[in-house]
């Protein structure tokens, strides 16, 4: 999909639910990270980006009084949220895309191994490889994102994060994955996406769009991806 189209995609849903703007970068360059750390060839790396980019691309068709609601959702209210996933598979579908890795992602990134997760229930390698892999960044970013009652996220969240995503690899998620991931931000090399949109001063981004200036830093991310393909395809 061409960025642009996805950038004005991302942001239509970033207005409708504020507190997934900085969750939207974070996860794109976590998946960044991950599939550099895989070798994958920098069409895939910028294939996987933007499927983290544009994986709740759904939540546009979710009414707002859901997604915004403060106190805790109905289980009515969250089986209508669940469909995200679908609703955002159908929407790119409609749109003509047809890239297996944004569609599988964007559909299954709430399945996990043991059949347990939604929309279809698929088990272990049922669940398409990228959706898989980035149902573990999904996860870890959520556990360690600022929330009105989490006063920091530093390394105690990250650690009780992976802590988590250990108990469950295996049976929820890819330990492959968990594996990558884990080493990776014990290396450090991760560390800064941690914290990036996601200090005090960000609590604000609940209520308001995080810092325009980070915003661009991190399109220009990928915006240098993108470049990186163009330069190394042959003419
Ligand atoms: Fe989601």
């Amino acid at each position: 999909m061409d960025w642009d189209v996805a950038n004005a995609m991302i942001r239509a849903v970033e207005l409708k639910d504020l507190s997934t703007a900085a969750h939207t970068w974070r996860v794109t360059l976590y998946a960044q990270a991950v599939a550099e750390a895989l070798k994958l060839a920098p069409e895939n790396v910028y294939q996987f980006m933007q499927a983290a980019a544009l994986h709740d691309i759904g939540k546009i068709d979710i009414p707002h009084g859901i997604l915004a609601k403060p106190g805790r959702l109905t289980d009515e209210e969250y089986e209508i949220v669940k469909m995200h996933t679908v609703l955002g598979h159908e929407r790119l579908v409609r749109m003509g895309e047809t890239d297996p890795t944004l569609l599988t992602v964007v559909r299954h990134h709430h399945e996990r191994l043991d059949g347990s997760g939604y929309p279809d229930g698929l088990e272990s390698d049922m669940i398409p490889q990228p959706a898989r892999r980035f149902g573990v960044i999904d996860t870890f970013d959520a556990m360690t994102s600022i929330r009105p009652y989490r006063e920091e996220i530093g390394e105690e969240a990250a650690r009780a994060s992976l802590a988590e995503l250990e108990r469950h690899k295996g049976t929820w998620y890819c330990p492959h994955t968990v594996d990558l991931f884990h080493s990776l931000y014990d290396s450090g090399r991760i560390d800064w996406i941690l914290h990036h949109f996601n200090d005090k001063a960000d609590l604000s981004a609940l209520g308001a769009v995080p810092d325009p200036d980070r915003l661009e830093m991190a399109e220009d991310i990928i915006k240098q991806t993108e470049q990186r393909i163009d330069d190394s395809t042959p003419e």
